[in-house]
Order: C-alpha cells, then sequence, then structure tokens
C-alpha cells in the first residue's frame, strides 16, 4: 500500500491504519485475535507472547514466544538447540543455516511463528555422537574445520546440496555453496568433502575458488 492509499492491496489507508490501532491495543495475552477488515478476517498476533509450538530433528518444542522472536533465537536460547550459530544475524553468512522442510534457510531471518508445522531441521539433526552423517564424517575427514563456527550450517548446505546435486561439478559446487562462508577459510577441505562424497578426486585449487567464482551469499536462492 502506498502512503496516499493505494487500495491494490485490497485495504484502504483508513483499514491499514484500523488495524495498527487495534493491533496495538492488543493486550499481551496468548493466541492469535482475529479481527474483519474490509469483509476479511486477519489474525493479530502478539505484541505479547504467544503460544509457539516448532518441530525441530523430530520433536516438538512448545514455548510462549513474541512474534519478533527469530528462528535461530527460539532455537537456541528457547529450545537449547545450538548447532545454528549467530554470527552475522543479517543473512549473510550462513552460520545459522537451517533445513525447513526440506529448503535450506537462514535461520537469523525466519521468524519461529512462521516455522510452525514444518518439519526443521539442524546440524543435530543429521546426526552426532555415535552416529554421525556421512557428511559430518567428511568434514572430520578431510579437515574441513578450524574454529568450527562455521561447520554446523556448512554440514546442513552440503548434505541439502548433495541430495539435489549427486554428480556435481566444481562450478556447481562453487555456486551451490556459496550461501555460507568461512572466516578460517577451509573451503579447500569443503570442497574436498564434496569430491568425497560424489567419488571423485577434487582438482587442484578448486576449493579456495568457491568465493571467487562470481556466486554471492544471495545466490542461496532457495535460502
Ligand atoms: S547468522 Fe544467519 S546468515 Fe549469518
Ligand atoms: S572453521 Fe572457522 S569459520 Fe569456518
Amino acid at each position: 500500500m502506498t502512503a496516499n492509499g493505494d487500495k491494490s492491496s485490497g485495504l484502504s489507508r483508513r483499514d491499514f491504519l484500523k488495524i495498527s490501532s487495534i493491533a496495538a491495543s492488543v493486550p499481551l495475552v496468548a493466541g492469535p485475535k482475529v479481527i474483519e477488515v474490509a469483509g476479511q478476517e486477519i489474525a493479530v498476533h502478539g505484541p505479547g507472547a504467544v503460544p509457539v509450538t516448532l518441530r525441530v530433528n523430530g520433536k516438538r518444542f512448545n514455548a510462549e514466544l513474541e512474534p519478533r522472536v527469530t528462528l535461530l533465537d527460539a532455537l537456541r536460547e528457547h529450545f537449547e538447540v545450538t548447532g545454528p550459530k549467530r554470527v552475522c544475524d543479517r543473512a549473510e553468512c550462513g552460520a545459522c543455516t537451517v533445513l525447513i522442510d526440506d529448503r535450506l534457510v537462514y535461520s537469523c531471518t525466519t521468524l519461529a511463528i512462521e516455522a510452525q508445522g514444518k518439519e526443521i531441521v539442524t546440524a543435530e539433526g543429521l546426526g552426532g555422537g555415535e552416529r554421525p552423517h556421512s557428511v559430518q564424517l567428511a568434514f572430520v575427514n578431510n579437515d574441513a574445520q578450524q574454529c568450527g563456527f562455521c561447520t554446523p550450517g556448512f554440514t546442513v548446505a552440503t548434505k541439502s546440496f548433495l541430495d539435489r546435486n549427486p554428480h556435481s561439478n566444481d562450478r556447481e559446487i562453487a555456486h551451490g555453496l556459496a550461501g555460507n562462508l568461512c572466516r578460517c577459510g577451509t573451503y579447500r577441505g569443503i570442497h574436498g568433502v564434496v569430491a568425497q562424497m560424489t567419488g571423485r578426486e577434487p582438482k587442484g585449487n578448486a576449493g579456495t575458488t568457491m568465493i571467487a567464482s562470481g556466486a554471492t551469499a544471495s545466490s542461496k536462492g532457495d535460502a
């Protein structure tokens, strides 16, 4: 809607202000309010905490969260699922990468309330402990981590990439993993992970060119 009340959205400026004032006056109680505006029912969440239920790595988690809480905050601060890391907090680095219904997502820029009713998978959900996922084992075998801060997000992204591209070439690997960044520069090792998982040897310095390929973090189209 534009400032002069363009009705292309179906709502006039007056309707919008009415919704805003109603939303602002909603008391701090749980559950969405449903209001009728211009003949449409609109759910108003918050501004206080509302019940949120998430399914993470096959388990159900419940909490009272304000609608503004991100999925990353919900996972780390409320559910103690700490695989996803906070680094940039602005959809640039991929450290917070998770899968939602098999799609790669930056959890730092996804609202927890939006992830309800979906299957969320973090690095913990891939495997671990005595039963690591083959991608996680390949990270170890290829020395593809140093501080390890980017590694959980990278393992999720790599697993998803391999699921979709089981026979990738170097350029596809570089492009497909460009949504995740490693400040320690372990790209050669990560490239080795993909090479191992696809049954071929990495070529020369292919791993060092993952960023220089021209692909950018935003090219992770489904993130
Ligand atoms: S912390 Fe989410 S993309 Fe960097
Ligand atoms: S291993 Fe340190 S940021 Fe990637």
